[in-house]
């Protein structure tokens, strides 16, 4: 690998396998930092046949020797955490401080925040995003708002108590008042909870500004992004986002970088177009096209199980990602699964509003924007072990060909099956 820092992001809509990615480019890093979201986020990593989901640690866990840091811009569920530590460790994994680092800043995600992410998305009149339900927003909400919980509280009785009080007289009158939530924990009862896990999370709570500098001064760091590009909250397709930066600029204030130097940014991109919750994507396929592909791809979300929406490559959409996120790069993930299907077609271009657009533009309301398709030639033939790009199928070789021409950068991995060696490196 050629440069020390490089950041994996999602360039789609989430979900295009950076887990995987992430696995396996690990061997190659001495360090893996999660830096934004939460568990929200379901990265799913298999090796020799077992497979496990990672939702707030990162996916360098599997590698030895790999240190792998929770950094200050992540929302933490420290129950989530806690039981991640445990599913793992009951996979023989020792998970230690040497190897697993939590931020004193990273924000705690509460019981209160819990409530309202899931009171609010089932209110009738409320606009429905379709979150994970996990807290994300409303903690990102108490982040902005300077009211937070940060990890450092979990072991600090004083200011947790403190902080508790104040957030609970707004948290809770909202949840009575507003959304007739009958089940609120008290102060003390949220408190004992939050003790009892910050105690468990103790040995691993720890600074990551030195230990990234000590990794730095003599290897290199991977960052780990969670979602995509386009659930931006500033660059996405606003309001159905998640609630942090899933770009690049979300390293900078999520992580500390050291020397503020990223020498690649690898967009994670499916070879085809995903999408959970709620707001309509460009390349959307409500046809059979569209259920084979959910089919094939066994397209349903890593952490809440919904079915996730299909669509083709939304090559108007990557050239906007490449854009905001300076992807110097591209991983291809689940060729696999348009093989031999039949068709195949990209969007190359959006019209909106009468004109036409080479990419998504900020602003563009996605549901108004008709898609320009070209047809391809589908893909089949068989991708093996160690092929280099001239080995590959035909049609394979002209759909690389193709998505690297509108997005003038080379795509340097493809991943053709949920496999660790089912990754191509060229
Ligand atoms: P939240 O992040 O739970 O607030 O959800 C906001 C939006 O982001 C919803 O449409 C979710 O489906 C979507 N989302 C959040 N995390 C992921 C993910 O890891 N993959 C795909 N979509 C996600």
């Amino acid at each position: 690998m050629a440069g020390q820092t490089c950041v994996v992001v999602g360039s789609q809509w989430g979900d295009e396998g950076k887990g995987k990615v992430v696995d396996y480019l690990a061997s190659d890093f001495q360090a893996v930092v999660r830096y934004q979201g939460g568990n929200n986020a379901g990265h799913t990593v298999i090796i020799n046949g077992e497979k496990s989901v990672l939702h707030l640690i990162p996916s360098g866990i599997f590698s030895p020797n790999c240190l792998n840091v929770i950094a200050h811009g992540v929302v933490i569920e420290p129950e989530a955490l806690v039981k991640e530590i445990e599913m793992l460790q009951s996979k023989n994994l020792s998970i230690t401080p040497r190897n697993l680092i939590i931020s004193p800043a990273a924000t705690v995600i509460t019981s209160y925040a819990k409530l309202m992410d899931l009171a609010r998305e089932n209110t009738a009149d409320a606009q429905k995003i379709g979150t994970t339900g996990k807290g994300i927003g409303p903690s990102y909400e108490d982040k902005v708002a300077r009211r937070a919980i940060k990890i450092s509280d979990l072991i600090n009785a004083n200011t947790l108590k403190q902080k508790l009080e104040f957030l609970w007289k707004e948290r809770a009158f909202l949840l009575f008042q507003l959304y007739g939530v009958k089940n609120v924990p008290r102060v003390e009862e949220e408190m004992t909870r939050l003790i009892d896990l910050g105690k468990k999370l103790q040995p691993f709570i720890q600074e990551e500004i030195e230990m990234l500098d000590a990794v730095a001064s003599k290897g290199k760091i991977l960052f780990e992004g969670a979602q995509g590009v386009m659930l931006d909250i500033d660059f996405g397709t606003y309001p159905f986002v998640t609630s942090s930066n899933t770009t690049l600029g979300g390293v900078y204030t999520g992580s500390y970088v050291p020397g503020l130097k990223i020498d690649r940014v690898i967009g994670i991109t499916k070879a085809y177009t995903t999408r959970v919750g709620e707001g309509a994507f460009p390349s959307e396929l409500n046809n059979e096209t569209g259920d084979l592909i959910q089919k094939n791809g066994q397209e349903f979300g890593a952490t809440t199980g919904r079915k996730r929406r299909c669509g083709w490559l939304d090559l108007a959409q990557l050239k906007y990602a490449v854009k905001v996120s300076g992807l110097t790069e591209l991983a291809l993930t689940k060729v696999d699964v348009l093989m031999n299907l039949g068709s195949l077609a990209v969007v190359k271009a959006y019209k909106y509003h009468g004109q036409v657009y080479d990419r998504y533009r900020l602003g563009m309301n996605v549901a108004e924007i008709e898609p320009i398709l070209e047809s391809l030639p589908p893909l089949e033939g068989v991708i093996e072990e160690s092929m280099k790009k001239n080995d590959l199928p035909v049609s394979v070789a002209n759909y690389i060909a193709r998505i690297e021409k509108e997005l003038n950068i080379p795509v340097q991995f493809l991943a053709y099956g949920p496999q660790r060696h089912q990754t191509l490196k060229f």
